[in-house]
């Protein structure tokens, strides 16, 4: 093995591997561009659309009629007859539950990366007031589907009897009674905050007579 020329080392075969590492670029490569912010993914805000898109007015008024369907379905399970029927109640309690589990992924899915945004319907205290009703509904209902599957769960239950859901523990009635608690208070507190919510769509229409309750209604 010699010292060559250029100052490498020849060992005798062709292609050396000293050579090959002096050949490589070793300057240190640009940055790579940073993720986009999680904003990034959303829709800029629209400022002349006077209505959301097809797909949001779809999702809010299709969890309106099931969040609705919901209470009044569970109301009636107890009239059934103990037995077959009342098992069919509560599973198409159940089955409506997990259809709405599936709607809210969705919305929130496409509030995030496709639905249009539109600029604040109020402002100042106002603003605060309705964005926390907002986030408030969508937090109480993924509570409410969760605390659906965890009762469903605890309790043990049969899919209009073709399909048997193992009580988690069997001999305990304590909890699925308490889950079971929790779930219907929750239900009441979704339907007094969209109780409170759907008035404050009235007043803008009626009392402030301004494009908001337009801007959630398919032709607004
Ligand atoms: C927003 C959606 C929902 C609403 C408004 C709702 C409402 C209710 C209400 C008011 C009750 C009666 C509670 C009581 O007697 O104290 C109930 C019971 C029940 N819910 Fe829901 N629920 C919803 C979603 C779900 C989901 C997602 C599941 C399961 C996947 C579920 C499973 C059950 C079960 C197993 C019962 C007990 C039924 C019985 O008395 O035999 N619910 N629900
Ligand atoms: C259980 C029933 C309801 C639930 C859970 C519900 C939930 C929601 C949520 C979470 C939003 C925020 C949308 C977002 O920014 O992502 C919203 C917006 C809206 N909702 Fe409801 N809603 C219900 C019923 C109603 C009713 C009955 C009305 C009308 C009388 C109504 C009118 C509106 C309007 C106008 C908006 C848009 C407000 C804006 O552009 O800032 N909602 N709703």
């Amino acid at each position: 093995m010699s010292k060559r020329d250029d100052g490498n080392w020849d060992c005798g075969h062709k292609s050396s591997v000293i050579t090959e590492v002096s050949d490589v670029d070793l300057s240190i490569p640009a940055k790579s561009p940073p993720l986009p912010h999680r904003s990034e993914f959303m829709q800029p805000v629209s400022p002349t659309a006077r209505s959301y898109d097809a797909a949001t007015i779809f999702f809010h008024w299709a969890t309106a009629v099931l969040v609705v369907t919901q209470w009044l379905g569970a109301q009636t399970i107890d009239w059934f007859p103990r037995g077959p029927l009342r098992v069919d109640a509560r599973s198409v309690h159940i089955t409506f539950g997990l259809l709405l589990a599936a709607l809210l992924v969705a919305r929130l899915t496409w509030r995030v990366t496709a639905g249009r945004r539109l600029p604040l319907a109020d402002a100042g205290a106002l603003n605060v007031v309705s964005k926390g009703t907002h986030w408030g509904l969508y937090a109480l209902l993924l509570a409410m589907v969760l605390a659906g599957m965890f009762l469903t769960w605890t309790r043990g239950d049969s899919l209009f009897n073709l399909f048997s859901i193992p009580a988690y523990d069997p001999g305990n009635h304590a909890l699925p009674d308490q889950v079971q608690e929790v779930h219907g208070t929750i239900g009441w507190i979704i339907l007094a905050l969209a109780g409170v919510h759907a008035s404050a769509a009235l007043v803008h229409r009626y009392l402030w007579r301004d494009g908001v309750l337009g801007r959630m209604l398919p032709r607004g």
